[in-house]
Formats: C-alpha cells, sequence, structure tokens
C-alpha cells in the first residue's frame, strides 16, 4: 500500500524505520477523538466555502460510516499508515473515493493530534472526577458510621493522641477533595482548540477556528499557532495531578495494610477483596490496596518521563512528541482502574472497634492532657511537660498505665492533682475535649461531616 506522503521520496520505507515511527499500535485508543475533530474541521471548511456544501456532506456521511464500521469490527488499521490520523484518511478515502482527501485540507497532523488529545483527557478527567468523587462518598459512609469510633493517632507512627476513626478517614476526603479542584483547574488549559495551527504558522486557507471550537465545545483557542502544536503542559499537568492523587491513594492503602495486620487489627477487608497464599494456608493477603500502593509507581514514571522527553525540544511539533501517549493512556488506565477499586474496599471493610478501643486504653497518649490539666490550674505548659514527662516513665518502670495510678502517686509530682484527673484521662474525654475548629471531638467531626457532603453535593 502506498503512503498518504511517497511523492518525495524515492525508496521504500525501511521496514525496522516503520516499526519504529508507527504509533497505530497504541494511538488508534483516539479513533473517535479523531473522526470528532474531522467532523467539526469540514464542517467549518464547508462554512467558509474551502470545501463545498456537497463536499461536506460526502465527507461527514464517510466518516460516520468509517467510525461505525470500526465500532463494528469491521474496518482494519495498517502499520504502514503509521498513525490513527492517515489510518482514518485512508479508510475515508476507500469509502469515499478520492474526494475524501480533502479532509486534509488547511490541517496538519501536528493540530490533528494536538486536538485528539485535548479531546480525549477533556473526556477522561471529567470520568475520573467522578470517579474520585465515589470514593469521597464511600468514605463520607465509613466516616459517618466512625465518628464515636476511637483509634490511636500517629507522629511518627508512635501512638501521639487518640482520634476518631471518622476524622482520620475525613482527612483523607479533604485530599481527594484537593485532587478534584486540581483536576477541575487543568480542565480550563485542556479546555483550548489547538486545531487551525496548521504545520506550525496557520494556514492560507480562509479557516474559521472559533467556530471549530464552537462545534466541538471548545472554550477557546490557542492564541498561537506554533504554541498550539508544541504545547503538552496540559498532558503534563494531569499526570502531576493525577501523580498526587495517587500519592494520597498509596498512603490510604498503606494505612489499610497497616490496619488489617494481626498486630494492629484495626480493620478486616473484606473476603471478596482479598486473596490467598499458594502454601500457607492461614493467609488473607491485602494484595489490593499493596497494587494500588505500587501503582503509584507507573504514574510517578509516566510524568518523569513526559517531563524528559519535553526538556530539550526546540520549536515546534518534533517526533519525540509521539512519546506522549502510552503514559497518558497508561495513567488514565491506572487511575481509573484503581478508583473503582478503592471505593467497594473502604464500603466493604469491617472497622473493629472493639480492638482500637482496646488499644486506645492502653497507651500513653492522654499524658498532653494531663499536661493540659495542670495548665488549667496555672502551671507554665512547659514545666507541665517535665512534671509529665517524669509520670510517664514512673508510670512505664511500673508497668501501669496513666489512668491506673493513684491519686496519691499523682500528688508525689503535683499538688495540682486532684480526683477530677480520672475523667480528664478517659479516652473518650481526651477525643471529646479536643474540640477547636477541625479537631477530633465528635461535636467538630459532625460539623465537618456536613461540610464534606456539601463539598459533594455541589
Ligand atoms: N503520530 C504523530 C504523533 O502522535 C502525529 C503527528 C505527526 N506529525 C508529523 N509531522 N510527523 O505525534
Amino acid at each position: 500500500m502506498s503512503k498518504l506522503w511517497t511523492g518525495r521520496f524515492t525508496k521504500e520505507t525501511n521496514e525496522l524505520v516503520e516499526k519504529l515511527t508507527a504509533s497505530i499500535s497504541f494511538d488508534q485508543k483516539l479513533a473517535n477523538e479523531d473522526i470528532e475533530g474531522s467532523l467539526a474541521h469540514v464542517q467549518m471548511l464547508a462554512e467558509c466555502a474551502i470545501i463545498t456544501n456537497e463536499e461536506g456532506e460526502q465527507l461527514k456521511e464517510g466518516l460516520l460510516k468509517v467510525k461505525e464500521k470500526l465500532a463494528a469490527g469491521e474496518l482494519s488499521y495498517d502499520v504502514s499508515d503509521e498513525d490513527i490520523h492517515m489510518n482514518i484518511e485512508r479508510l475515508l478515502t476507500e469509502e469515499i473515493g478520492p474526494v475524501g482527501g480533502k479532509v486534509h485540507t488547511g490541517r496538519s497532523r501536528n493540530d490533528q493530534v494536538a486536538t485528539d488529545m485535548h479531546l480525549y483527557l477533556k473526556n477522561r478527567t471529567k470520568e475520573i472526577i467522578e470517579l474520585v468523587a465515589s470514593v469521597q462518598g464511600a468514605i463520607v459512609e465509613q466516616a459517618e458510621a466512625n465518628v464515636e469510633t476511637m483509634i490511636p493517632g500517629y507522629t511518627h507512627l508512635q501512638r501521639a493522641q487518640p482520634v476518631s476513626f471518622g476524622h482520620h478517614l475525613l482527612a483523607y476526603f479533604w485530599m481527594l477533595e484537593r485532587d478534584k479542584q486540581r483536576l477541575e483547574d487543568s480542565l480550563k488549559r485542556v479546555d483550548m482548540l489547538p486545531l487551525g495551527a496548521g504545520a506550525l504558522a496557520g494556514t492560507t486557507f480562509p479557516i474559521d477556528r472559533k467556530r471549530t471550537a464552537e462545534l466541538l465545545g471548545f472554550e477557546d483557542v490557542y492564541p498561537n499557532s506554533m504554541d498550539a502544536v508544541s504545547d503538552r503542559d496540559f498532558i503534563l499537568e494531569f499526570l502531576s495531578d493525577a501523580s498526587i492523587l495517587m500519592m494520597h491513594i498509596s498512603r490510604l492503602s498503606e494505612e489499610m495494610v497497616i490496619w488489617s495486620s494481626q498486630e494492629f487489627n484495626f480493620i478486616e477487608l473484606d473476603d471478596s477483596f482479598c486473596t490467598g497464599s499458594s502454601i500457607m494456608p492461614q493467609k488473607k493477603n491485602p494484595d489490593v490496596p499493596e497494587l494500588l500502593r505500587a501503582k503509584t509507581g507507573r504514574v510517578y514514571g509516566n510524568l518523569m518521563s513526559l517531563l524528559t522527553v519535553l526538556k530539550g525540544l526546540p520549536l515546534a511539533y518534533n517526533k519525540d512528541m509521539q512519546e506522549d501517549k502510552e503514559g497518558m493512556f497508561d495513567t488514565v488506565e491506572t487511575l481509573e482502574g484503581s478508583l473503582k477499586m478503592l471505593a467497594p474496599l473502604i464500603e466493604t471493610m469491617t472497622v473493629n472497634d472493639t480492638a482500637m478501643k482496646q488499644a486506645v486504653s492502653e497507651d500513653y497518649s492522654n499524658a498532653t492532657d494531663i499536661a493540659d490539666y495542670l495548665v488549667n490550674k496555672g502551671m507554665p505548659f512547659r514545666e507541665a511537660h517535665e512534671v509529665i514527662g517524669q509520670i510517664v516513665l514512673y508510670a512505664i518502670d511500673n508497668e501501669k498505665y496513666l489512668l491506673d495510678l493513684s491519686l496519691d502517686e499523682y500528688k508525689k509530682f503535683s499538688t495540682y492533682f486532684e480526683d477530677d484527673i480520672y475523667t480528664v484521662l478517659a479516652p473518650e474525654s481526651v477525643v471529646n475535649e479536643r474540640n477547636s475548629y477541625g479537631g477530633t471531638s465528635p461535636k467538630q467531626v459532625r460539623e465537618q461531616l456536613k461540610l464534606a457532603k456539601q463539598s459533594l453535593d455541589a
């Protein structure tokens, strides 16, 4: 089959070159976007009298036929046509004859491919935002059921202060909220049409770029044709947002792995989301959160790859840019798969509130509260910190927790201590008393839940 650009060549393309330069094996994912872009382009060409209305109609019908036949699996791609753009032009021409070649009037593959990528990312970003919201929904549900469930709160993975488990979960809600905002914001830059930039310098035909933008539902067009064909910032931005989002998914996944270990025993993941061992019959492994954690690596990798591909490229289009696709597709698919998995994983996990309660009763995480107690009685915080440090040391030496010490023992450290110290030290009051805005008291967590639901409904 002869290529669409053989005119100035005297030799056949080397087979290995064909293999290296062809992108059809992966950019066929853009078939629908490519046809959508062409449909708008030919309509604009006809409206601007660059092609006749009749030609416009023929092209449109032909494109729709090709789309239909592709979906039905009746047509196949040819690697000698290199990429999705030339494959579709070829299929179109086979469908309607030489007039098919008019589809490329006033256009280049350079503005065409950029347009396809914009269309693709615009749709997929919206889908991903929806999926993030569904994970947020699952978090809200679990948080709501666990406002009063206490869990040790950690810093340095050392017990710090007990918190509401709902509060802990909602921290992830807000991370995901920012992820959604970032993705939504990135849409502003995706919502720009490169088509009409031609190869790099614009075109001699009297095209109407704003009309094409309107037909394709784009907010605006790139004001500079060279920027239009060489910009891949919008993909980088998506990959960056995706990386941050995956990092959040990974952190939550890591917590699920830890919490479901026998050592913690805070949650149990549903059987339908776990796997067994081929040798150890007792094993129930958290493969799902482990893989979500691991998949973060490829998403970061895709970002690094594209940053590296683009660095140092002179204006305008360079073939290097063809390498923008696989990482983007992979990131979209990885994110969609991970988010779809995460929502039910959260929904179906069982919370072992007894083990959590036991954990918060068997540690020294109420020490700050004794310090605050002494401060309320008039002692400077720094001094109180020192006194409590000694009490904790004394308790550890005597194999007791702070609630087990007698009032006499407390009085040895400070005469400020009274009987009310025991109410202060109960895990419930430790959590309840952290009632500052955004704090972990059930009252605050309920307020936070209201905010979270409002954001979800908005
Ligand atoms: N397959 C190419 C890509 O994805 C399309 C643009 C090719 N343009 C060119 N002048 N070779 O980047």
